[in-house]
């Protein structure tokens, strides 16, 4: 597999672990152990939540069976590289709260959250996550047997060990690198916004 060079800076000193994860597309296909699986979804379980709601659904695959489903839901443009993943999960936000039934208006940031422990979990175990958006909504809840009227499918994730560039499309295989953020002072603003 080619060595990537991460080349990636931060502005002010953070723990490596930030910047180290990023979203490969080339995947090997070697099959990620049953253990680091869970320890990844571990990770997920241990997310802050509003109210203590854990809001999140993660729903993966790994068995031919699943994989075969899973991989339909995903656009094609994702499915050109996102199909030699060994693990493809889907993440759900629970809309509503267990305890009262009403609207849970953080469920999506807190699913985030989980969603970002699992991805930094995998970078720490040296496996790889990409999150996509590009997935068939219109299909998903039946296909996956979860509410539509409770639940809100956020992203599909690859997950498993990188594999080597070469195995993209040119197109694909040219972006086959860590990339950039904006600067920190255009995202993190003391006082009012505008000011
Ligand atoms: C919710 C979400 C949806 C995404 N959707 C896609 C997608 O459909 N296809 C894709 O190739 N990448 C997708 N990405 C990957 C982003 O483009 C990527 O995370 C972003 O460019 C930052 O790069 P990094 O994760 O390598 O740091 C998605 C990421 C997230 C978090």
């Amino acid at each position: 597999m080619s060595k990537i060079k991460n080349p990636r800076i931060s502005e002010v000193p953070v723990d490596p672990m930030f910047i180290d994860r990023w979203s490969p597309r080339a995947f090997s296909t070697e099959p990620v152990p049953e253990e680091s699986l869970r320890t990844l979804f571990e990770a997920a379980r241990w997310a802050p939540s509003c109210f203590g709601e854990e809001p999140w659904l993660f729903l993966y695959a790994t068995k031919q069976e699943d994989l075969d489903l899973f991989r339909t839901l995903l656009v094609d443009g994702n499915r050109t590289w996102a199909d030699r993943a060994p693990v493809l999960a889907f993440a759900f936000a629970r809309l509503t709260f267990k305890h009262n039934d009403k609207p849970n208006r953080w469920a999506e940031f807190d699913s985030g959250a989980a969603w970002m422990s699992l991805a930094l979990q995998a970078s720490r175990l040296g496996l790889c996550t990409h999150g996509m958006g590009g997935f068939h909504e219109d299909k998903i809840y039946a296909a996956l047997n979860v509410s539509r009227e409770k639940y809100k499918a956020m992203a599909g994730i690859a997950i498993g060990w990188r594999g080597d560039a070469s195995q993209l499309p040119p197109e694909l295989a040219e972006k086959e690198s860590p990339n950039n953020r904006k600067p920190l002072a255009e995202v993190a603003v003391e006082g009012k916004f505008g000011g």
